[in-house]
């Protein structure tokens, strides 16, 4: 349900969460005060209108009574008249600006945000940017943002202008009427609390009816997806009824919506009747006793129908106010991840590394885990040397990788790099000098060329081609029919996993780091990549330090040190030979991919 509006129910005090984007109104706050001051004239204007009319009728009454002279009677009619035309035409010009100006600043306040919120999630470490998942961080910068700009462009304004509405009339009758002001009154709660409670089912029902849509959405793709399963195995009735189950709740929800939309406005229509009506009782006989007179009749009449509809809009906009919130809390979500720290103390700043890494006594648990990954764990790399973690999957090779890089810091113990503890390398010099290369090889849409060098200014063609040769990509990156300007689709779907771990060897070679880090692609690789890849990693011994977190254990036999670990711990360590002869975990391992590559070989030499 990520991404979505969500159903839960928010408060007078959820209105703190909106106090997080006055900054971004605070630019254009002279403009947006002056422009709902407007707006009250504007409205009052609109109210006003009524009651010059009003004022009018009883001239002509009185003109026609004989009780005003027909001269003077023309006159106070002209005036009001042209007082009623005069106040109608500013304020149609008032309401125009509000509406536009209203908008715009709506717009620039979600420009703004959007823009604040992007750059932020570029400033994201990348432990947080793992949080968010793509949808929800899409909707969050699109939707949401709207949502909130459309409360101070529309919701916040409104909701002033009909308070005032329901106000300027209230008073507007008490001077006017007297005492029948009261039965305006009395109808408020009622008016009120009523529609409020119809907001409610309404929005109750609506979100219901999204949530069923979507869940039949899912619903269809996946069993369509798996249609021929569900043929196979005879599952289609329990299909047909899972099925009728999800479109019963969209029928079922969006009847109820409906039936409250058709209960809803008879009853308020009603309710407005009986106003008149009740209105009617208590003023004909005064307007017959020539109390009232036809002008205040006329005025009752009139703003009994205006007065209900604000009401009925605050309710909404109130109701409204529940998914501005909810986006606010998704929106504050994003605002409030925290940015990638410039390193706490990190400044040390060193041209390039020796290669030697110590973990001293490491433990780590993810900041979202339950229990420790690693525990305890020690060991030492010299500089230059090569050294291998294998094991099983899960274990934790690719967490000691991401504390080697800094992505994570240990939850116990201390990694030194050349005597010093990472956290006191400032981020970019170890971003400098790290070559990693991970599992899933980023390839983004461009040339092969562009995808080495990432677009680095600093990096010429030359350094993009002596890289490739020295990881030996070359004479496969020639062999494509562009050769280093072949086109990379998004995501290298048109390179084989091998292919792409060669080109993400020659980009980091391309930035001369001084230690490498590589966790091996896991995904089959064809006997021919496989061993360039070996040549390939021999080539990269070459270079300094260089660690490798292992899948294939004929890729490590001739490093200088192999480090297995089980479940968070380094169970053994040795070179290849020591571990063979300990009969270990690394034994069981090596004999288990033998009998998995004899099984495969001979297969393998048919198509040969
Ligand atoms: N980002 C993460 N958040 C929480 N737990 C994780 C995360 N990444 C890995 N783990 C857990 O940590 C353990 C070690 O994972 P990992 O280091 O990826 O193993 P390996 O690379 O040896 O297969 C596993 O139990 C895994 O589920
Ligand atoms: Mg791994």
């Amino acid at each position: 349900m990520d991404g979505e509006e969500n159903a839960k129910t928010y408060g007078v005090k959820d209105l703190r969460l909106l106090k997080g984007f006055g900054k971004y109104l605070k630019p254009y706050l002279g403009r947006f005060t002056f422009l709902i001051v407007l707006d009250l004239f504007v409205n009052f204007f609109f109210t006003a209108e009524s009651y010059l009319m009003s004022l009018n009728l009883d001239v002509i009454n009185e003109v026609l009574n004989g009780t005003r002279a027909m001269d003077e009677g023309k006159r106070l009619f002209f005036l009001y008249f042209g007082l009623d035309l005069g106040l109608l035409l500013l304020a149609s010009i008032g309401a125009y600006l509000v509406n536009y100006d209203l908008r715009k600043i709506g717009q620039r306040v979600v420009y703004d945000l959007r823009q604040a919120l992007f750059h932020h999630v570029l400033s994201l470490s990348r432990t947080e940017l793992k949080k968010l998942k793509t949808g929800s961080f899409v909707t969050r910068i699109t939707n949401d943002t709207q949502n909130l700009s459309s409360f101070f462009s529309d919701l916040l304004p409104q909701l002033v202008r009909n308070v005032f509405s329901v106000l300027f009339i209230q008073v507007l009758v008490f001077v006017r009427t007297g005492l029948f002001g009261f039965v305006f009154l009395a109808y408020l709660p009622i008016v009120f609390l009523l529609s409020l409670l119809f907001q409610k089912g309404a929005r109750k029902y609506y979100l219901g009816e999204k949530d069923a849509v979507s869940e039949m959405n899912s619903f269809l793709s996946e069993s369509f997806s798996g249609v021929l399963v569900v043929k196979t195995y005879h599952r289609e009735e329990k299909m047909k009824d899972s099925f009728d189950r999800k479109n019963e709740a969209i029928y079922h929800n969006f009847l109820k919506g409906q039936d409250l939309f058709a209960l809803f406005y008879p009853s308020m229509y009603l309710l407005q009747m009986s106003a008149v009506l009740i209105l009617s009782a208590l003023a004909v006989p005064e307007v017959a006793k020539g109390a009232m007179t036809v002008g205040v009749f006329y005025l009752l009449c009139t703003y009994t129908g205006q007065y209900f509809q604000p009401i009925q809009q605050i309710a909404s906009l109130l109701n409204g106010l529940q998914s501005v919130f909810s986006s606010a809390e998704r929106t504050l979500y994003l605002e409030n991840m925290p940015e990638e720290k410039e390193s706490e103390k990190g400044e040390l700043v060193v041209p390039s590394f020796r290669g030697r890494i110590v973990f001293d006594h490491v433990s780590f648990r993810y900041p979202d885990g339950k229990e420790d990954v690693l525990h305890d764990v020690s060991f030492m790399v010299e500089p230059g040397e090569t050294v291998a973690f294998v094991g099983p999957t899960g274990a934790g090779k690719s967490t000691i990788l991401a504390l080697m890089t800094r992505t994570y810091e240990p939850t116990e113990g201390r990694i030194l790099l050349d005597g010093r503890d990472l956290r006191e390398y400032s981020q970019s010099c170890l971003r400098k000098n790290l070559g990693v290369m991970l599992q899933d090889v980023f390839l983004f849409s461009g040339t092969v060329e562009e995808n080495i060098s990432l677009g680095d200014p600093s990096i010429t063609s030359e350094d993009v081609r002596k890289a490739s040769d020295f990881v030996m990509a070359t004479p496969f990156i020639q062999s494509l029919p562009h050769g280093f300007k072949e086109p990379v689709k998004e995501n290298g779907s048109n390179f084989s996993a091998g292919q792409r771990q060669l080109l993400s060897f020659a980009r980091t070679l391309a930035f001369k780091p001084s230690l490498l880090l590589l966790d091996e692609a896991t995904a089959n690789i064809d006997t021919e990549t496989e061993h360039v890849i070996q040549s390939s990693l021999r080539q990269l011994r070459k270079v300094g330090t260089l660690v490798v977190v292992a899948h294939r254990l004929s890729t490590i036999q001739d490093a200088d040190h192999i480090f297995v670990i089980a479940r968070g711990v380094v169970a053994e360590e040795g070179t290849h030979q020591e571990l063979l002869k300990r009969k270990g975990t690394y034994y069981n391992l090596y004999r288990l991919q033998n009998l998995e590559e004899n099984l495969s070989s001979p297969r393998e030499e048919e198509h040969a």
